[in-house]
């Protein structure tokens, strides 16, 4: 606090107090640096704490929706304060979300992927400032097709309805990295660069819902490598992505077709190059790779917009909004 009473006598004004912001469990217990909004995101507009002392002050109070319990006994006790607003955050598809009772009229704003969230987090292409004159310079390329795969199940049951971990080896060969596979974590340090060394990358959702498009896309995108979707209708990608810089499962009758596209690409340099064309109007941020990447962007995100936003707001009937 020294700091901001030296900045008052230095500068002749009054710094503006920053909201509090309280985050009142750790996603799933992964704890991280509140600094890293600052770090990562340029984000330091807000008072982040896990400090449950702060409760009355805070005007904020962010709460992941899988760690609430069941009966809501672990959410706070005591009257909320009639400024506070409490955020719902969930990064899980529907399908991978529970239906909890009493959390319908609860909550004043939504943190999550979807586009008509309150507060939107997702990796999204940046327009570039001028158009890139130069050619992209495509990455060294010795494989085909790669897949990296954290969980075995999910993604494998989605395959096999369309039948393409069945049909697909015999026509195309597929790298496939992953523990659920190859009994060893992919390391971080080696994620770019294994997504960079293949021509496609498989960006399969482990569920299908709309607006689900997770860094799985973006991987590649930031890699330079052509994601090869599986997830919402292309329309959906189309909301976010240009039309040119994926390939959708659902553009193909099977796998065999697909398959023959891709070889297609492959031995057709220019048609392959097409695929990078964006790259002229866009730009792709790597996202954080870490165990808790997918919830700090989030709680910073939040933090950004309980300084901006002081709108009263209620969110009624949250599962009728979340799974339509
Ligand atoms: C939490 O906040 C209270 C009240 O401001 C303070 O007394 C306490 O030391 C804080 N605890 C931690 C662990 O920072
Ligand atoms: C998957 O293959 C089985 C037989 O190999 C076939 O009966 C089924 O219709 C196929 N499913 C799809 C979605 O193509
Ligand atoms: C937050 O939502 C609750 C529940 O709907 C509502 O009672 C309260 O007035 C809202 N508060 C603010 C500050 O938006």
């Amino acid at each position: 606090m020294a700091t901001l009473a030296e900045e008052k006598t230095y500068e002749g004004i009054e710094p503006t107090e920053k909201p509090i912001v309280l985050l009142w469990f750790w996603p799933i217990g992964v704890k991280f640096d509140f600094k890293a909004c600052l770090t990562y995101f340029n984000i330091d507009s807000c008072l982040l704490t896990d400090n449950r002392s702060m409760y009355s002050k805070a005007q904020g109070v962010i709460f992941y929706h899988k760690n609430i319990q069941w009966n809501l006994k672990n959410m706070p006790q005591e009257p909320r304060p009639p400024f506070q607003r409490w955020i719902w955050f969930n990064v899980e598809s529907p399908r991978n979300t529970a239906k909890k009772p009493g959390l319908e009229n609860l909550f004043n704003l939504t943190l999550s992927y979807r586009r008509d969230a309150d507060i939107t987090v997702r990796n999204e292409l940046l327009i570039r400032k001028t158009v890139l004159k130069d050619d992209f310079v495509l990455p060294k390329k010795d494989k085909l097709v790669c897949w990296i795969v954290s969980n075995k199940h999910p993604a494998t049951e989605q395959l096999q309805e369309r039948n393409i971990t069945t049909n697909c080896p015999e026509h195309i060969k597929i790298h496939v990295y992953g523990i659920a596979y190859t009994g060893k974590r992919l390391s971080y340090d080696e994620y770019y660069s294994t997504i960079a060394s293949c021509k496609f990358y498989l960006s399969f959702e482990n569920s299908i819902h709309r607006d689900y498009i997770t860094e799985k896309v973006n991987g590649p995108l930031v890699a330079g490598t052509v994601p090869v979707v599986l997830g919402p209708s292309r329309e959906n990608y189309e909301q976010f992505l240009p039309s040119d810089s994926f390939i959708h499962i659902n553009d193909f009758p099977d796998a065999k077709s697909l398959a023959e596209f891709l070889h297609h690409l492959d031995m057709n340099d220019e048609a392959y190059m097409h695929y990078f064309e964006w790259r002229k109007y866009y730009t792709a941020s790597p996202h954080l790779l870490s165990t808790y990447n997918e919830f700090i962007q989030p709680v910073c995100l939040a933090c950004d917009h309980m300084s901006r936003d002081k709108d009263y707001h209620v969110v009624n009937d949250l599962y009728g909004w979340y799974f339509s």
